[in-house]
């Protein structure tokens, strides 16, 4: 693997042992030894296009985590105000030397793009790419689901896992699909017809409209952010309308299995997509989620930087 870009491109193997390899660093973080000399003298560069408070801080701590350099830079406050390309900064970036560039831009594609183009000679990782891919975000999920329906062992053969809302822009949703069925899970989205994107019929998942009909028989429920920022108000019923029928609260809690658990992405529009009562039950993972994404992202970044071949 040189790159992380999308979910889709990760066979079962190289997912497993993804998962696998954040649980040794999760077990690394659990002992207290807070600091791995593994990635120490290369140069980690998160490079944001586009706000985020979990995966920056996330992919910050983890590299920090393995000893690396990190340089943070945000978009804002930057020469891309003055109309500095993509190319032009990560060539600069490069100038510095980044072994690693974890890149969130609003253009689905343009971590690709860096990659293929060879802007950087770093490994690229994806982290968020308009509606496109999130596959740290898919990653820390499937660990998180692991864990909870599988020991932390192996992979999600058989999990029955229902994705909520707004699938339209979601690159969350995408990346899961891809992953969760490369993992053996079965997935259906469960969205308003407006809110599912065009080719849908084409992933390997099934779609509903009718959440209710859906949660009874799920391990899982992932719960997306409806988003505002991307959405044409022609595709939203109205914000009650949308609550109603796919929005989960406690009434909708009582109806999931009872050993079925919640997540979602964050950040969350409480009262919207979720209730309060529902995101903060004892049935939500959602702050797992968080703290599990600095283990998945320090194996991404140990994989990709050394191939896995120095010790963690
Ligand atoms: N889940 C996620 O990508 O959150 P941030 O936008 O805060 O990074």
């Amino acid at each position: 693997m040189r790159h992380l870009l999308s979910t889709a491109d990760l066979t079962r193997e190289e997912a497993v042992e993804l998962l696998d390899t954040a649980e040794a660093m999760a077990a690394t973080q659990q002992r207290e030894i807070k600091k791995l000399p593994t990635l120490r003298g290369r140069t980690v560069v998160n490079l944001f296009y586009e706000d985020s408070t979990r995966t920056r801080i996330s992919f910050e701590a983890a590299a920090k985590r393995l000893s690396a350099d990190v340089i943070n830079f945000a978009a804002k406050g930057s020469s891309v105000s003055k109309g500095e390309s993509l190319k032009d900064t990560a060539a600069t970036l490069q100038a510095m030397g980044a072994d690693a560039v974890v890149i969130r831009h609003p253009a689905s594609g343009a971590p690709h793009r860096l990659a293929a183009a060879g802007w950087t000679r770093g490994a690229v990782l994806n982290a968020g790419d308009g509606t496109h891919e999130h596959p740290t975000q898919a990653l820390l999920d499937a660990f998180t689901l692991r864990r909870h329906l599988r020991d932390g062992a192996g992979d999600l053969a058989g999990a029955r896992v229902a994705i909520v809302g707004d699938v339209l822009h979601s690159r969350v949703a995408r990346s899961n699909v891809h992953l969760l069925d490369t993992l053996g899970a079965h997935v259906t989205l469960v969205a308003p017809p407006t809110l599912l994107p065009v080719g849908v019929e084409a992933w390997p998942c099934a779609t509903s409209f009718a959440l209710d009909d859906v949660l009874p028989d799920v391990d899982a429920v992932m719960m997306l952010r409806v988003q505002a920022e991307r959405m044409n108000a022609a595709f939203f019923p109205s914000e009650r309308e949308y609550s109603r029928r796919y929005g989960l609260d406690a009434r909708r809690l009582r109806a999931l299995p009872g050993h079925a658990v919640v997540l979602h992405p964050g950040p969350m529009n409480r009262g919207l997509e979720i209730s309060a009562d529902a995101a903060d039950s004892t049935r939500a993972v959602i702050l797992e989620q968080v703290t599990n994404g600095v283990a998945v992202r320090m194996a991404a970044l140990y994989l990709l930087l050394t191939g896995g071949e120095e010790a963690a």
